[in-house]
């Protein structure tokens, strides 16, 4: 079984095709560049972007015979951004008597390791993203439970935050990452924000105004770069500290006792500082961590696709009604299974 994957919730335009569970192709198009002149995506231009590109960037997959399943991100993400995939994948599935699968992003996000290794279910997961920062216990490809979210600010949001107040280029977590590697942690200068309870939510905007806090007082950071790669390395040294506490709280819930592996995944997974803290967890713990290569942690289109290939798999498809879900919606869970003969 052959499923083309589209990606465009955000700045990304990315197609992919997974066959028989290997990735065969794969393209994307960041719109990085455009929205890096403002600081931070700007939806209108995004979705303009995604409808100029993405019939070319079919066109270039080069494919000779259509896929037998066409598979969307249909949320959350940007909603105008998403009707351009949406579109293009319906009537794609419509011309060519493929089957049609609307794909939680966030959930093809955890998937993805997939493609590199066997998933072991049932796995804990921790996606951290630019939007999301959400703990979910997995039961099947199909089966998230979610256990804990962010109640504010997402981690990867914090990175690209503070990234602005020093003046980096947007987004800004990949270059707090290399700079903060070059760097050593100051002891104490950020604390792990958000732990003086008992529950799995994460806060990010405390330790967000405390960084921001910091810059203000210490000007030679932004203008002379002068410890730089030490605030950074602070915090992401703090971020990942946070991330793993709570997994480990997670760990020890009901539901996170009996899991056979846990999963890493969504964009600040690519972060080395939060990899090395969650191999250490789950080494911890005695399970597998099953986290995608970097080039698969932020947005793409081998996690959509290869979502689409393991649900189409099984049965399950949407029909051309499948609708497109904003950012702070619930994706409804409404995949319908095929008889089988
Ligand atoms: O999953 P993703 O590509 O898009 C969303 O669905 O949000 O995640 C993008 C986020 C951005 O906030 C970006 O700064 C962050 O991932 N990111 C990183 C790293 N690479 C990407 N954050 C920290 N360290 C990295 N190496
Ligand atoms: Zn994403």
């Amino acid at each position: 079984m052959r499923c083309l994957g589209i990606e465009t919730s955000c700045d990304e335009t990315a197609l992919a095709v997974v066959e028989d569970g290997r990735l065969t192709a794969s393209i994307l198009s960041s719109q990085a560049d455009v929205h890096a002149l403002f600081g931070g995506v700007v939806p209108e231009l995004a979705s303009r972007e995604h409808a100029r590109l993405i019939g070319p960037l079919y066109d270039s997959l080069g494919l000779e015979n259509p896929p037998d399943v066409v598979a969307f991100a249909r949320g959350p993400g940007l909603l105008g951004s998403l009707l351009i995939g949406a579109g293009f994948a319906k009537a794609l599935a419509l011309g060519h008597g493929a089957k049609l699968v609307g794909i939680n992003h966030l959930h093809a996000h955890l998937l993805a390791a997939g493609l590199e290794g066997e998933l072991l279910f049932p796995a804990l997961g921790l996606l951290v993203s630019g939007g999301h920062t959400h703990i979910y216990r997995i039961a099947s490809p199909r089966a998230f439970t979610l256990m804990g979210t962010t109640l504010d600010d997402a981690a990867g949001e914090a990175f690209d935050k503070v990234g602005k107040l020093l003046g980096l280029p947007y987004p800004a977590g990949r270059i707090m990452d290399e700079l903060g590697r070059a760097g050593r942690a100051v002891p104490g200068l950020f604390r792990p924000p958000y732990m003086d309870n008992d529950n799995l939510d994460f806060s990010f905007s405390g330790l967000k105004t405390a960084a921001a806090t910091y810059i203000g007082q210490h000007p030679e950071l932004s203008a002379a770069r002068e410890g730089l790669e030490d605030f950074c390395a602070s915090l992401n040294q703090v971020i990942a500290a946070t991330l793993r506490l709570k997994f480990e709280r997670a760990l020890r819930t009901e539901q996170g006792r009996d899991v056979r592996s846990c999963l890493l995944a969504g964009g600040v997974a690519a972060n080395s500082f939060v990899r090395a803290a969650l191999r250490e967890c789950a080494e911890q713990a005695g399970l597998p961590l099953a986290v995608p290569s970097p080039i698969l942690c932020t947005d793409n289109g081998a996690m959509i696709a290869y979502s689409g290939w393991r649900l189409a798999e099984e049965g399950y498809g949407h029909g051309l009604d499948v609708s497109c879900v904003p950012r702070g919606t619930p994706v409804p869970d409404d995949l319908r299974r095929e008889k089988r003969s």
